[in-house]
C-alpha cells in the first residue's frame, strides 16, 4: 500500500506543481491517475521513488516513510516505465529487459527465460528482437519493451507513466488486455498514468483525476461515472463519451446519393453541405421552405435530401434510443 498525506510539491523556481494531495494506492490495485497536461501527474508518480523529493508532507509504502529508504533498494523493488520510453541505447532489447534481474542476483537460465517470456508475451519474436538495439525498433515496439522491462524482475510495485500513448490504437487496445489479463494473476500494486479516460475506464479499478496539483475526485470507474464529484470531472468523463456514445448525425449518413439533376427547377432547391447535422437541415426546410436540399462537397454536388429523409432518420433514431421492453 502506498499513501501520500498532504504531499507538496514546489519546484525550484517557484512552480507550485503539487498543492497538498491525499491518495491512497491499495496493495495489490491498479490506480490510475488522469488529468490535463501539467496537473502534476508524472511528478506524482516520481516522488514515490524518489526521483523527484517532496517538498512537505509523507509519502509511506507499507507504513514505512520513503525518506527512510534508501533510493537505490527501492527503485529495484518498483518497476518504472518513463513516459519517453528510457531504454539504454548501447544495450541490446535482451540486456534492456534483463538488467534489473541481474542486478537483483538472477541466474543466467532464469533471466534469459523470462526474457522470452515477456518478449512473446507482448508479441515481439525473441528470435528476432532478442539482439536488436532500442534504435532498431518502432516507437511502438520500444515502448512494448519499456512496459516488460518494468515488469522483468516481478517487482511489488510498477509505476506507469503513459506507457501506451506511442501506440497505434490496436496494439494499444491489446496491451490493455495483456496488462489486464497479466494483473488479474500477479496483483501488483500498480499506478498508471493516462490521459485517456477510456483507458483509465478500462484498466483501473480506481481513477484519481488531478485538476492543476490537486486530487479533484477518486472512485472506482462505475462510481466515476456514477456521480462525478463535480463540473470538471464531468466534463472530463463526459465530453469524451459524450462524442463516442451520441453521435450526431450528419447530412452525408442520410442522403440520397443519386443528385438531382439542377435544371428542373434550380429556385426551389437549397444547398447544404454533406457535413452539416441533420438539425441544420431542418432548420433550412423552416427558413427557406425548399423543395429539396442539394448536398455539396467543396464544389461538387453529391447528393440530395428531402424532407421525408429527414423524417425517417429522426424516427429510426428515436426508435433506436426507445428502451427495449
Ligand atoms: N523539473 C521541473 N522544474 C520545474 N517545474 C517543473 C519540473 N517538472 C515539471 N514542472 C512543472 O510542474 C507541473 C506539473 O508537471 P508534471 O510533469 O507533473 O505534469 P503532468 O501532469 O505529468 O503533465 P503531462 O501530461 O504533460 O505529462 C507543470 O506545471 C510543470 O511545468
Ligand atoms: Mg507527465
Amino acid at each position: 500500500m502506498i499513501e501520500f498525506k498532504n504531499v507538496r510539491k514546489v519546484y525550484e523556481g517557484g512552480t507550485e506543481a503539487i498543492k497538498g494531495i491525499d491518495l491512497l494506492i491499495p496493495e495489490g490495485k491498479l490506480v490510475a491517475l488522469i488529468g490535463p497536461s501539467g496537473c502534476g501527474k508524472t511528478t506524482t508518480m516520481k516522488m514515490i521513488n524518489k526521483l523527484i523529493g517532496l517538498t512537505s508532507g509523507t509519502i509511506t509504502i507499507n507504513g514505512i516513510d520513503i525518506s527512510e529508504k534508501n533510493e537505490v533498494e527501492l527503485r529495484r523493488n518498483i518497476g518504472y516505465v518513463i513516459q519517453r520510453i528510457g531504454l539504454l541505447p548501447h544495450m541490446t532489447i535482451e540486456e534492456n529487459i534483463s538488467l534489473i534481474p541481474k542486478l537483483k542476483g538472477w541466474k543466467k537460465e532464469k533471466y534469459e527465460y523470462r526474457v522470452d517470456e515477456l518478449m512473446n508475451l507482448v508479441g515481439l519474436e525473441p528470435e528476432i528482437y532478442r539482439k536488436k538495439y532500442p534504435l532498431e525498433l518502432s516507437g511502438g515496439q520500444q515502448q512494448r519493451v519499456g512496459v516488460i522491462r518494468a515488469l522483468a524482475a516481478e517487482p511489488p510495485i510498477i509505476l506507469m507513466d503513459e506507457p501506451f500513448s506511442a501506440l497505434d490504437p490496436i496494439s494499444r487496445e491489446q496491451l490493455q488486455d495483456e496488462l489486464k489479463h497479466i494483473q488479474s494473476s500477479i496483483h501488483k500494486t500498480i499506478v498508471f498514468v493516462t490521459h485517456d479516460i477510456d483507458e483509465a475506464l478500462k484498466i483501473a479499478d480506481e481513477i484519481a483525476v488531478m485538476k492543476d496539483g490537486r486530487i479533484e475526485q477518486i472512485a472506482k470507474p462505475g462510481e466515476l461515472i456514477a456521480s462525478p464529484a463535480n463540473e470538471f470531472v464531468r466534463s472530463f468523463i463526459g465530453e469524451h463519451r459524450l462524442n463516442e456514445g451520441k453521435k450526431e448525425i450528419l447530412v452525408a449518413d442520410i442522403m440520397d446519393v443519386n443528385p438531382i439533376s439542377m435544371q428542373d427547377g434550380e429556385s426551389e432547391y437549397e444547398t447544404i453541405s454533406h457535413d452539416a447535422t441533420l438539425s441544420e437541415a431542418a432548420g433550412l426546410f423552416i427558413s427557406k421552405e425548399p423543395q429539396k436540399l442539394v448536398v455539396t462537397k467543396g464544389d461538387k454536388y453529391i447528393g440530395s435530401l428531402s424532407k421525408s429523409d429527414i423524417l425517417h432518420a429522426v424516427a429510426s433514431e428515436n426508435r433506436r434510443e426507445a428502451p427495449s421492453q
